[in-house]
């Protein structure tokens, strides 16, 4: 959005992308699966210690093609936070599913794992944990009640690339989890995404959905003489230009990661004392977990509030954002049986966000002028 001084994202640049896009123009390669896919995906795999990652068009994408690899059949369930982006459902949906919202828990804003035994049935095919913020679900309980119950696990990590749970990196824990590179993502290639496989079973037909159901990629390494269409799929591969300006920005995860790092501390440190007299509520990261400092969020007391803020900030030239309406009460949440009340916590929160400028560029001036400007605002 233009006219604001300070906007709320800004997508970054690190350096190298204009001149690594050149370098795959000259390769002759713009088409999906050039080399620099080959090292984006090398890299995901060796860094996070995943068996497989397929670079995608979109997290969008990586999560519709979970929901082939899963086979999920109309009528099958899937449970999913009514906190969160509407493709973490609907690309379930698109296969038949029904989703089984279910609420978050106050602190994390994370799916409440203590709700899930009263959601399961048979008919519970998956269980869609989305690491808000960053800030890693309760995974242990989650991958113990799924175990238990025979329902697999697919992490929408869309925000929490490199950021870990006790330890483990994030989007390691499910079967399947994916990965978002839209240019509001701290790694980003203004569309992108990856789909990360945890088990091995699904690597093999993966490759074929994501290659519109063809063995082309079989064909492309010579294991078969011709190609031909063997499965359902889609075109889920992003052009090597795109993965060219992605390696640009994954060889600097580590910079850009220390960047946001102290972008969010000086949120969290310059806000503190105010958020405390104002009865604002600050993110909350459990000590077991290392967050991605994908975002920084102010919880206000009231929807009122949080539109005066919103509105200070704005005739002050700074963009603030608020997000997630809850999916249980959109028109397609309610066909699916939503009703206000549903998931109390999520209609609350959802009221009272207000996502803050936070962006690589973000600099500490402007920062300054963020925290000066909510300083002065009173509840
Ligand atoms: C939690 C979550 N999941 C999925 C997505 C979709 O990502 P993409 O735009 O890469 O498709 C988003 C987008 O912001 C998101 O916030």
């Amino acid at each position: 959005m233009s006219g604001y001084r300070i906007p709320f994202n800004k997508p970054g640049l690190a350096g190298n992308e204009l001149a690594y896009i050149a370098d795959a123009i000259q390769r002759g390669h713009s088409a999906g699966d050039g080399c620099y896919t080959a090292q984006c995906q090398d890299l995901l795999q060796r860094d996070l210690g995943c068996p497989r990652a397929f670079l995608t068009t979109s997290c969008t994408h990586a999560l519709e093609m979970c929901a082939f690899l899963l086979d999920i059949q109309p009528g099958d369930e899937v449970i999913v936070p009514s906190f969160t982006f509407v493709s973490t459902v609907n690309a379930f949906v698109l296969r038949g599913a029904k989703p089984v919202f279910i609420d978050v828990r106050p602190d994390t804003l994370n799916l409440d794992e203590r709700l899930l035994k009263g959601l399961l049935t048979p008919r519970t095919k998956a269980i869609l944990p989305v690491h808000y913020a960053g800030v890693g679900c309760e995974m242990d309980a989650i991958a113990s009640v799924a175990g238990r119950y025979g329902v697999k696990v697919v992490e929408d990590n869309a925000h929490g690339l490199f950021a870990r749970y006790r330890g483990k990196y994030l989007g390691t824990f499910g079967q399947l989890a994916t990965q978002s590179f839209h240019e509001t993502k701290n790694v980003s290639c203004g569309e992108g995404g990856a789909l990360i496989i945890n088990d091995p079973i699904y690597v093999e037909r993966a490759e074929i959905i994501r290659e519109k159901g063809t063995n082309r990629s079989r064909f492309y390494r010579g294991e078969v003489d011709k190609y031909t269409w063997v499965d359902l799929g889609s075109s889920f591969l992003p052009s090597d230009l795109l993965a060219a300006f992605l390696w640009a920005q994954l060889e600097k995860y580590e910079e850009i990661r220390t960047t946001r790092h102290r972008i969010w501390q000086t949120y969290a440190e310059g806000l503190s004392e105010w958020a405390g007299n104002a009865g604002v509520s600050l993110p909350y990261i459990p000590p077991h977990v290392e967050q991605s400092y994908h975002m920084f969020y102010l919880m206000m007391p009231s929807l009122t509030a949080r539109s005066r803020l919103i509105q200070h900030l704005k005739a002050r030239g700074i963009l603030a954002v608020f997000h997630y309406v809850p999916l249980h009460l959109s028109d397609m949440g309610m066909r699916f049986g939503g009703r206000a009340g549903a998931c109390p916590i999520t209609e609350s929160v959802s009221d009272r966000i207000v996502r803050l400028p936070f962006y690589n560029d973000l600099s500490p001036d402007q920062q300054a002028e963020v925290i000066e400007t909510i300083r002065t605002f009173r509840c």
